[in-house]
């Protein structure tokens, strides 16, 4: 992945006090056994919103709440990799404002018995929105928290059916020149590509997004709708989806095609497997951690190790990195 040298933000902590407390409170109440395990709660993320967002509401699962401090609303906002807008990280927040996310459909095809093309609204319908607070490590060595919204991927897969030949998951998104003008740059083969192994796209973890803060997700986060992928470097992350399909063989990725010896189809978060030019032991989070701050450490699976562990056990990790 290309490196930009941008600017550090040294943003303060400008997550709402609100926000911060009632999510605070609500973990302590989970841990107390106050609220059963299986119930939710809102979080009130209100006064987070952009003063001209669409609100999206969703209960906050309490399974998935990290207790990291929340990364501010401005930088998950305006520090972005989203290349069809620009390659340096403030660049999409200033130029991804031609993207069209209404009308939208998604294609779902491949090896499933129900193809089907969804448009956003019955995407939306296939399941209840939970919101969920995960980390977001980034290849490059920084990190978010973001409160994501949206519902397990398993909930739109159940619904077409793969068939028992599909083994992986093709992710394509948008490539429109007319709405993209980082598409002008050969910087990737476009449209962007990403895959999983139909396991991992299947783990409760992975997310179809469509939101963050309380509201429909901002442009350069990859309006409507996106993946999460909470276990995995963030450019395995897919935005602005526009096409989901089942195949047989590991799809082509497009960070893998364009620099197959630094980004594996994998790219599981692991600080024991450098990238070629850099450590991966450790991070920076976005937000909180000043430039000249001790990094902290990066954790194995970032942090997700006891549920998605399993998904390669047996696999030699530096191999398949
Ligand atoms: N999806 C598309 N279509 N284009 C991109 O350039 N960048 C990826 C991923 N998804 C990218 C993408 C990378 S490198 C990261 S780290 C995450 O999106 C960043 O997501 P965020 O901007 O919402 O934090």
């Amino acid at each position: 992945m290309l490196i930009q040298r941008s600017p550090e933000i040294l943003s303060s902590e400008i997550t709402p006090r609100a926000v911060f407390e009632n999510r605070r409170a609500f973990i302590q109440k989970m841990a107390a056994g106050s609220i059963a395990a299986g119930v939710v709660g809102t979080l009130n993320t209100a006064q987070a919103q952009s003063a001209s967002a669409q609100k999206l509401t969703a209960k906050a699962n309490p399974l998935y709440q990290v207790t990291d401090k929340t990364t501010p609303y401005k930088d998950i906002t305006s520090y972005n990799n989203y290349y069809e807008f620009g390659t340096n990280k403030g660049e999409p927040v200033m130029s991804a404002g031609t993207l069209k996310p209404r009308p939208w459909n998604v294609v779902v095809d491949g090896l499933v018995k129900k193809p089907k093309t969804y448009d956003l609204d019955s995407l939306l319908k296939l399941a209840p929105l939970e919101e969920r607070l995960y980390r977001l490590r980034c290849v490059e060595g920084w990190s978010m928290v973001i409160p994501w919204i949206g519902f397990p991927l398993a909930e739109l897969i159940k619904q077409v059916e793969p068939t028992s030949d599909a083994k992986f998951v093709e992710f394509v998104t948008l490539a429109d020149p007319k709405q993209m003008p980082g598409l002008l740059s050969p910087v990737l083969d476009w449209p962007y590509r990403e895959g999983l192994r139909l396991d991992e796209a299947n783990h409760p973890l992975t997310l179809l997004t469509f939101g963050l803060y309380g509201e429909v997700l901002p442009n350069q986060n990859g309006a409507p709708v996106r993946i999460t992928v909470p276990w995995k470097y963030g450019f395995k992350s897919a935005k602005s989806i526009v096409k989901i399909s089942f195949t047989n063989r590991m799809p082509v990725t497009s960070w893998n095609q364009s620099a197959p010896q630094e980004y594996g189809f994998y790219s599981n978060v692991n600080p024991n497997v450098d990238h070629p030019r850099w450590s991966q032991a450790s991070e920076r989070r976005i937000g909180e951690d000043g430039f000249f701050s001790p990094k902290r450490k990066t954790l194995m699976f970032n942090g997700y190790e006891t549920q998605v562990g399993q998904l390669y056990a047996g696999m030699d990790l530096k191999k398949f990195y």
